[in-house]
C-alpha cells in the first residue's frame, strides 16, 4: 500500500482495531472538526425494516466482543441469504433481462477503509465481497464480471440467484411490459408495477464507540442491465465516520445519488444534529434536488426514500419521504420504530 501508516494489517478485527485508532492520530487531526460524543454503554444497530432480525444478530456479535463490520455483515446476510426478500441478495428481483445484479458497500470507522461491488452476478452474498474488498485490496469498487471473478479467487461459488418466486415476478412483467410486444398480458400483482427498490441497510456502534455501516440490494427491479444505484456507493448507499456516526439509506437510489445521502447525514450529525433530524434534513434536500418529472401533482416526490443513522453516543434515528418502519436493537431489545416523516 502507498501509505505505509495504514497497512492492511490494521484490519484485524477488534485488537487491530485499536492498532489502527493508535496509528490514525495524527491523522484525525487533519480531519474534519467533530464534535466529542461519548460512547454508549450498549451496542446499538439500527437498520432498515426488514433488517430485524439482522440488528438483533449484530448487536448478539457485538456484545460477544465482534467488531462492527463483521457484526453489521452477518446481519445483512440473513435477509441476502433469505429467498423471501425480493430485495437483496438471493430472490433479489432481476433486471428487464431476468439476470439478478447486487450491489454491496461496506465501511469500517475504527480503520477508515471502505469496500463495495456494482452489479455483482451469481453470488448471494455480495455484503461479503465487499468486505472482501475493504480488508485485502488497496481499491475500493469492484464491479461486473471482475468482481465475480475477484470473489471466486476466495472461494465463492456461481449460484442462481433467482427463486421460482422471483423468477414469475420477472415473467409477468416482461409478459406486462408493453401493448406492442409478442408476449400477451398477464393478471400481476400491483408490486410488479411499482418496481420495488428495496433494499437493507445496517449500522452498528459498539460500547467502545466504535462504528461500521453495510448496505446490499438486489437494485430496482427490472433495470436496464449494469445499472447500479447508491447502494454501492460510498457516501450515497452508507458511510460512516467513526468520531460521529454512520447512515445509510434505502429506497430510491438516484435521488439519493444526487445528495451523496449517508455522508450528507453524518454531516449533519457532526453539526450536532440528532440522527433522525439529520436523516430528516438530507431528505429535505432529496426534494429540492427533485426533478419536476419526479414529482406527483401535489409536488411531493413520485418515490420513497428513507435514511437510517446512529452516532457515536448511540441515538439512533430514521426518516422517510413517506411513512415507514425501521429496526434497531439496543438494550430493550429489537423491534420495529416509525420514522419520522417528512410529508405525513
Ligand atoms: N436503493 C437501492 C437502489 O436504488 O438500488
Amino acid at each position: 500500500m502507498s501509505d505505509s501508516s495504514f497497512s492492511r494489517r490494521t484490519f484485524l478485527g477488534t485488537a487491530g482495531a485499536v492498532v489502527a485508532g493508535t496509528a490514525l492520530a495524527p491523522r484525525s487531526a487533519i480531519a474534519a472538526p467533530a464534535i466529542v460524543l461519548r460512547p454508549p454503554s450498549h451496542p446499538v444497530a439500527v437498520a432498515s425494516a426488514n433488517g430485524l432480525r439482522g440488528v438483533a444478530r449484530a448487536v448478539e456479535m457485538v456484545l460477544k466482543g465482534g467488531d462492527t463490520l463483521d457484526a453489521a455483515v452477518e446481519g445483512v446476510k440473513i435477509q441476502e441469504l433469505d429467498p423471501n426478500d425480493d430485495s437483496v441478495g438471493y430472490g433479489g428481483l432481476p433486471n428487464e433481462e431476468g439476470t439478478v445484479q447486487l450491489d454491496a458497500s461496506c465501511m469500517h470507522g475504527p480503520t477508515r477503509r471502505a469496500g463495495a461491488v456494482g452489479a455483482l452476478e451469481g453470488i448471494k452474498t455480495p455484503s461479503e465481497v465487499a468486505r472482501l474488498v475493504l480488508k485485502y485490496t488497496n481499491h475500493i469498487m469492484l464491479v461486473g464480471r471482475d468482481a465475480q471473478r475477484f470473489a471466486m479467487s476466495y472461494g465463492f461459488k456461481l449460484e442462481d440467484l433467482l427463486t421460482p418466486e422471483s423468477r414469475e415476478k420477472w415473467l409477468q412483467w416482461r409478459a406486462n411490459r408493453g401493448s406492442n410486444d409478442d408476449y400477451l398480458d398477464v393478471p400481476a400483482t400491483e408490486k410488479m408495477a411499482i418496481r420495488p427498490t428495496g433494499t437493507v441497510n445496517m449500522n452498528v456502534v459498539a460500547p467502545n464507540g466504535d462504528i461500521s455501516s453495510v448496505t446490499t440490494t438486489s437494485g430496482l427491479a427490472w433495470k436496464i442491465p449494469g445499472r447500479v444505484g447508491d447502494s454501492p456507493i460510498v457516501g450515497a448507499g452508507q458511510y460512516t465516520d467513526n468520531d460521529i456516526g454512520a447512515a445509510g439509506s434505502t429506497g430510491r437510489g438516484e435521488s439519493n445519488i444526487m445528495v451523496c445521502g449517508g455522508f450528507l447525514t453524518v454531516e449533519h450529525m457532526r453539526r450536532g444534529m440528532h440522527p433522525k433530524d439529520a436523516a430528516l434534513e438530507t431528505l429535505k434536500r432529496v426534494v429540492a434536488m427533485t426533478p419536476p418529472r419526479l414529482l406527483r401533482p401535489d409536488g411531493k416526490p413520485s418515490f420513497g426514500l428513507q435514511f437510517y443513522a446512529v452516532n457515536k453516543k448511540g441515538e439512533y434515528g430514521a426518516a422517510s419521504i413517506f411513512r415507514a418502519r425501521f429496526a434497531v436493537a439496543d438494550q430493550k431489545g429489537a423491534r420495529v420504530e416509525d420514522t419520522a416523516v417528512l410529508f405525513a
